[in-house]
């Protein structure tokens, strides 16, 4: 029997047009599994149903009649209850209270009742007991719990709202595999009861454990639903891609370097927090891709041969020397440079005049504690246009400027003195299409004069259409190697969700 059925409904945020059109029929008693790509648009429709999101257009139907999700609490109270991809818990709190939010047990409808609402957090800490860990207990402030143990709190949360209906987005990318056994009984058990359950994953093998249907999403609209039974992981990946997607497009593939001779850094069997024995080799004038899901080992190790995080083990080689890499510092100093896309943490220095925020990094290699400005300004003009950067003049501050023109700020800072290595940790992160195109020409130009670049990129179209050579990462290692004609959507896909 139809539960909830979402059809056509929408979401946009500003330009960016999250979910064209989200359809979703879920029955009582399964267990329906959304899947598709970074950025496709489930979160978007699993907040929509909370009531967190507000859809542009749609309907949204509960046991056939249609109904305006107002709010998280119209929801609780239309029998919804959620997992939030990002965790929607409360840090200073202890998990007892985060469980039970926003139905804090009173006594008289005033003060809390301790008592009841310890009672009532251990019924529900008591089905992980087994995987939980000795740390999570009903006192324990949420905020002192490991990162698995926060989703563990987040899942005992929605399970606390005893709704008919509930969202998992993702519950299980922190827990390890009896955690997600445990998590998968308990789930067994609520649908043999009758419940209606949307759970989100990015792995295969979780889906096809736990799943009865599964919908695909891609880019922002859904592509269809199968039964899981009736299909395989391969069918999944194809619904994922699309037909007309399983080869890059021809005309923006990169010319296939022969492997170079001239090998310009080599990781041997590299190892540390979030990647394991991972080796590679990069060729000067190669644009080496580290592909895969989000947060599968890529930023970590380039942040590690940068000096900002040292490895456990392995080796690193520049130029056939071994490498010592201890601080950033020592890397800029031995011609390696480093961009990432997240602007806030690791880019700009907001509030500086533009100036300043493009030169530190040739102030630091040349040693320039006091340099005359105007001397400086020379320097960074030529690399400021050389990324068609949009500034009113070097002394602004720098949040004058748009977020792409910020980002060419950023980048520009290690084009004045050219480095050997540049290594590239999701560089267009924010940036629009014609930022984009500017600093992928950029990019080619600079491999072509003999640079060693490796990009991480969170889009898959970046990697496909400018990488010679593609390093898929999944569960911190290399699973595949994608060069030549292998470098299509359908392989990368298929390597970065295989069980790792
Ligand atoms: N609050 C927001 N403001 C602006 N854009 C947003 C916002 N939330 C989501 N988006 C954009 O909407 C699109 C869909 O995002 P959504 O979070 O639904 O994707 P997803 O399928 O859950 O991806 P993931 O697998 O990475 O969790 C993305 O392009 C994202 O950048
Ligand atoms: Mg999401």
């Amino acid at each position: 029997m139809t539960k909830l059925k979402l059809s056509g409904v929408s979401k946009a945020y500003g330009a960016t047009l999250a979910l064209r059109r989200g359809d979703l029929e879920l029955d009582s008693g399964e267990v329906h599994v959304l899947i598709g790509a970074n950025g496709s648009g489930k979160s978007t429709l699993c907040k929509i149903v909370a009531g967190s999101v507000r859809p542009d257009a749609g309907e949204v139907l509960l046991d056939g009649r249609a109904v305006t999700v107002s709010g998280p609490r119209a929801a609780q109270a239309l029998g919804i209850g959620i997992f939030y991809q990002e965790l929607s818990l409360a840090d200073h709190r202890s998990v007892a209270e985060n469980i039970c939010l926003p139905d804090l047990p009173r006594q008289n409808g005033l003060f809390i009742d301790r008592t009841a609402l310890r009672a009532e957090a251990e019924r529900y800490i008591a089905l992980f007991e087994t995987v939980a860990g000795a740390a999570l207990q009903a006192d324990t402030i949420v905020g002192d719990l490991r990162a698995d143990q926060r989703q563990l709190v987040e899942i005992m949360k929605a399970l606390a709202t005893e709704a008919p209906i509930l969202i998992f987005d993702e519950p299980t990318s922190a827990l390890d595999r009896a955690q997600v056994d445990r998590f998968f009984e308990i789930l067994r058990d609520l649908k043999s009861k009758g419940r209606s359950i949307v759970f989100i994953s990015h792995r295969m093998d979780e889906i096809f454990a736990i799943g009865d249907r599964v919908t695909v999403i891609r880019d922002g609209e859904t592509v269809g639903t199968t039964t899981i039974s009736e299909t395989s992981p391969d069918a999944v990946i194809h619904m994922m891609v699309g037909e007309q997607e399983t080869l890059a497009t021809p005309q923006a593939a990169p010319p296939i370097h022969a492997p170079s001779t001239d090998i310009a850094l080599k990781v041997e069997g590299l190892t540390g927090a979030g990647f394991h024995e991972v080796s590679f080799a990069v060729g000067r004038g190669e644009i080496l891709g580290l592909g895969g899901l989000h947060g599968q080992g890529q930023s970590a190790i380039l942040k590690a041969l940068f000096g900002a995080v040292a490895p456990r083990s392995g080796e690193v080689k520049l130029a056939g020397e071994r490498l010592r890499i201890d601080s950033p510092r020592s890397a800029i100093a031995q011609g390696l440079a480093y961009v990432s896309g997240d602007r806030g943490r690791d880019g700009v220095i907001s509030g500086r005049p533009i100036l300043e925020n493009v030169t530190p990094i040739h102030a630091l290699r040349n040693r320039l504690l006091l340099a005359r400005p105007g001397r400086l300004a020379e320097k960074a003009l030529p690399a400021l246009k050389a990324l068609n950067t949009k500034f009113a003049g070097l002394s602004h501050s720098i949040g004058s400027l748009s977020g792409g023109n910020q980002q060419k700020i950023v980048i520009a800072r290690w084009l004045i003195d050219k480095p050997d290595i540049l290594l590239l940790d999701d560089p267009t992160k924010g940036i629009d299409l014609s930022a984009k195109a500017d600093l992928f020409a950029l990019i080619r130009e600079l491999a072509a004069e003999g640079l060693a670049i490796v990009l991480y990129s969170s889009e898959d179209a970046e990697l496909l259409n400018n990488a010679d050579r593609i390093l898929v990462f999944n569960g911190g290692s290399v699973s595949r190697e994608l060069s030549g004609a292998e470098r299509t959507r359908y392989n990368l896909y298929q390597a970065a969700y295989e069980a790792a």
